[in-house]
């Protein structure tokens, strides 16, 4: 089974950039970093410690690290190149990278944003065997002119790369932010073509679940949906309503504590009954990777191969790439499916 995993084609939809830098990556951008600007944090174990009394809010804190890290444009190109390879490496053949523009002392979101676009457009040449596309992050703790302000680059980027940048995410520290904040944003880029991945459910606050699942349409994908439970009626009439799949990351929630064990995983209450996909949400900081997440399922979930397979069917039934691009993606499944032995 470990080698089907591993062997199998994988799509992953839901990684953000700067949660999915590997030792090897960061050890890369400090060496950049001490190179270009004299000097770089090296507190690299403190991105993969989880202490007894992990939360989501100190989750958010390990981000900082990255960030400080990922602070010039030679090392965005680094990183997202570093994390290509690696999804490529286990058999990745669609990515959808998330990450949310920041400007620093050495670059402009506009830089950012650029950036992004140019390694991708490397990476389709260096690595053809994995289709990349961008989601460009609002975080939701960032305010509402910020969200107004990356909105309009977003739209701008989308515009002149309407293969690359397929779709918007909403996330960050949902403690520190409201959907309400940048509702509008949403709203505007609703009206402008986008669609969405927005965090939804990741902790329990009523009303902002409901908001959420309110505005979310056909197309679009919730990420996580910890919170979406059958006892909560309102809330689950409207997600069983709307059909929208849900993007599941288990060790992201058991290493946050949303969720206390794997077999206490949400996963349980949708797979075999409501589109899901698996994803690894910040393999970097959780020492995870997309076979490792799928082999979970198999070992505390039961999964079969052919349920494996299916799931890959429904990531790419549910990604954000054009038709024609996800028939390719189709036929590389249907091709690995016919040579493979299945349960
Ligand atoms: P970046 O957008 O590439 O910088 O990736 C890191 C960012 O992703 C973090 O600063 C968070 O805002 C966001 N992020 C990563 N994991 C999660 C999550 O589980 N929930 C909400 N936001 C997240
Ligand atoms: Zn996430």
């Amino acid at each position: 089974m470990d080698e089907f995993v591993k062997n199998m084609p994988k799509i992953e939809l839901h990684a953000h950039l700067n949660g999915s830098l590997s030792n090897s990556t960061l050890c890369k951008l400090i060496e950049l970093k001490k190179k270009n600007q004299g000097s770089a944090e090296e507190n690299m174990a403190f991105y993969h410690t989880f202490d007894a009394d992990e939360s989501l809010e100190k989750c958010f804190e390990k981000f900082k690290l990255a960030h400080d890290l990922v602070n010039s444009k030679e090392a965005v190109k680094l990183a997202l190149c570093c994390v290509i390879d690696e999804f490529s490496k286990e058999n990745v053949i669609y990515l959808e990278i998330r990450s949310a523009p920041r400007s620093t002392a050495f670059m402009s979101k506009e830089e950012y944003l650029q950036a992004v676009i140019d390694q991708i457009i490397l990476c389709q040449e260096s690595h053809p065997t994995i289709m990349v596309k961008y989601i460009p992050s609002i975080n939701i703790s960032y305010g509402t002119k910020e969200a107004e302000e990356n909105y309009k680059l977003f739209y701008e980027f989308r515009n002149k790369y309407p293969d690359l940048i397929c779709g918007m995410d909403l996330s960050g520290d949902p403690i520190k932010g409201k959907f309400s904040d940048v509702k509008k944003v949403f709203d505007q880029a609703r009206a402008d073509g986008f669609r969405f991945a927005i965090h939804c459910a990741e902790s329990l606050d009523e009303n902002e679940i409901l908001e959420k699942l309110e505005f979310m349409a056909s197309g679009d994908r919730i990420g996580h949906g910890t919170f979406i439970e059958e006892s909560n009626t309102e809330i689950w009439n409207l997600f069983t309503s709307k059909h929208l799949p849900i993007e599941l990351c288990l060790t992201s929630n058991v290493l946050c504590q949303s969720v206390k064990k794997y077999e206490d995983h949400h996963i349980s209450r949708f797979i075999r009954k409501y589109p899901v996909m698996i994803c690894t949400d910040d393999y970097g900081v959780f020492s995870t990777s997309l076979t490792r997440e799928l082999k979970i399922c198999v070992d505390v979930f039961g999964l079969t191969k052919s349920e494996l397979i299916d799931l890959t069917v429904t990531a790419n039934k549910y990604s954000f790439a054009r038709p024609e691009e996800r028939q390719l993606i189709s036929d590389k499944i249907e091709a690995f499916k016919a040579e493979a032995v299945l349960d």
